[in-house]
Formats: C-alpha cells, sequence, structure tokens
C-alpha cells in the first residue's frame, strides 16, 4: 500500500502578490508545488492528490505532466481544512484493512523546500504507531500573546512552530475530518483535527527549510535555497 500525500495547493496566495496561483509560481524556474512533490516522492511518498483551484487545474496539470508519482486531481474548497477533506474523499478505495492503516500525509504545497529526511521522518513516526506527526522547529522570537488589556510574554523554550508534511493513518484522519464537519469546528492544520478527537500529536524535527512560501520577502529566501542546493 503506498504512502499517499495529498498537497493542498488551493490558496489564491494573494499575500505574494503573484499574477498566478502561489503554487504555480516558479523558483529559479521549477513551480513550488512540482518541488514539494520532488521532495515527498524523494521521502518515501508513492503517490500525490493535488488540490487546486478550480479553474486553474489545467496550469497545474501542465507543470506537473512528468511528475516522478502518479497525480489525482481534486478542486478546492473554502478553506484549507475543506481542501483537505477534499483531497481525503479522493483517496483510492482499499479493502477495508488496508486503507485504515493507510499512511496518509498533508502537505502545503507551498512548503515546498521540505528537505526528504523530514518527510521519512515522519512516515517513519507513523509507521512507528503515532496517531497524529508533526513536523515541529524551535521559535527564535521572543513572543507576546494579545490579552484584553495588553500583552503577556510567552516562554520561548515551550513554544514549537509547526510545518508539514503531518502525517497519520487514513482511518483516523477520516474520522478527524468527519468530526469537524459535524460539528462545524474550524481547525488551522490536520493536528488540531487529530486532537480534536483525542489523539496525541507526536512532533519529529522539522526542518528551517520548510518554511512555508508566503510573502515576496520568503521567495527571496526560496530563490537563495535554490541557489545552494540540497540541505
Ligand atoms: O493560507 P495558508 O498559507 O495557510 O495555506 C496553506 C496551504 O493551504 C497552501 O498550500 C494553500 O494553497 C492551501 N489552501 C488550500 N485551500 C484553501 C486555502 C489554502 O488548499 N482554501
Amino acid at each position: 500500500v503506498p504512502v499517499v500525500a495529498i498537497v493542498v495547493a488551493a490558496g489564491s496566495g494573494s499575500r505574494l502578490g503573484a499574477a498566478v496561483p502561489k503554487a504555480l509560481v516558479p523558483v529559479a524556474g521549477v513551480p513550488l508545488v512540482t518541488r514539494a512533490i520532488e521532495r515527498l516522492a524523494e521521502g518515501g511518498v508513492g503517490e500525490v492528490i493535488v488540490v487546486v483551484p478550480a479553474a486553474e487545474r489545467e496550469a497545474f496539470v501542465e507543470v506537473l505532466a512528468s511528475a516522478p508519482v502518479p497525480v489525482i486531481w481534486v478542486d478546492g474548497g473554502a478553506e484549507r481544512q475543506d481542501s483537505v477533506a477534499n483531497g481525503l474523499a479522493a483517496l483510492p478505495d482499499l479493502d477495508e484493512a488496508d486503507a485504515e492503516g493507510q499512511v496518509v500525509l498533508v502537505h502545503d504545497a507551498a512548503r515546498a523546500f521540505v528537505p526528504a529526511e523530514v518527510v521519512a521522518r515522519v512516515i517513519e513516526a507513523v509507521r512507528a504507531g503515532a496517531d497524529a506527526v508533526v513536523p515541529a522547529v524551535p521559535v527564535s522570537d521572543t513572543v507576546r500573546e494579545l490579552t484584553d488589556t495588553g500583552s503577556v510574554v510567552v516562554d520561548r523554550a515551550r513554544l514549537r512552530a509547526v510545518q508539514t508534511p503531518q502525517g497519520f493513518r487514513r482511518g483516523l484522519l477520516e474520522d478527524a475530518h468527519a468530526a469537524l464537519y459535524e460539528t462545524r469546528m474550524t481547525v488551522t492544520d490536520d493536528a488540531a483535527a487529530a486532537e480534536y478527537i483525542g489523539c496525541d500529536v507526536v512532533l519529529v524535527e522539522g526542518s528551517r527549510d520548510a518554511f512555508k512560501v508566503t510573502d515576496p520577502f520568503d521567495l527571496v529566501v526560496a530563490e537563495a535555497i535554490a541557489a545552494r542546493g540540497e540541505p
């Protein structure tokens, strides 16, 4: 049973100010979504479901014409969570035992430079029995939390910034998204969805390279990473 990754690429990416969807923005000539899928394949993913803006599907199909793994295409939803749910609904049919235990990753196309070792680490932790696996990195800034009257400092040593790909057993991730749908609960990542149905979230070491390309500053960093080559 192949490890499958749902790659969410259906955001508008308006913060980037590009004329095309963010995932199609080239860095050193190679679109972000292409880079993301290459890294996933290198890390052990055997099949991808790419969730794209409905109106842009053809442009994506063209860009991924020679993807290193089979691609299933799905239209995105209003929020990231809806896009992931659409991806889950498109998972290939397997017999029940295989489906329940299949390793499913969810990855932001915008985290195009995730090292293959991080992908492999997440898969390995799911195989070792973890419910929900999240790559995470320490936070270098001191962080203050806004309150009704001002702000309070937060103990930086206890903070972690969360990245993708996040890994799950398929049955569990399906249950988590079904629960969110039923209760109209909103979350910003899939580990929070798993936590919502009572699962423990296991952290593994992420990488600064797995940062999410969001604004023009990030594109400068992305170009520099592409010029540097493999970590
Ligand atoms: O908006 P944000 O940067 O948090 O989005 C994270 C990822 O989720 C991006 O790769 C984006 O394309 C994807 N997304 C999506 N569908 C949406 C919103 C975001 O697939 N409706």
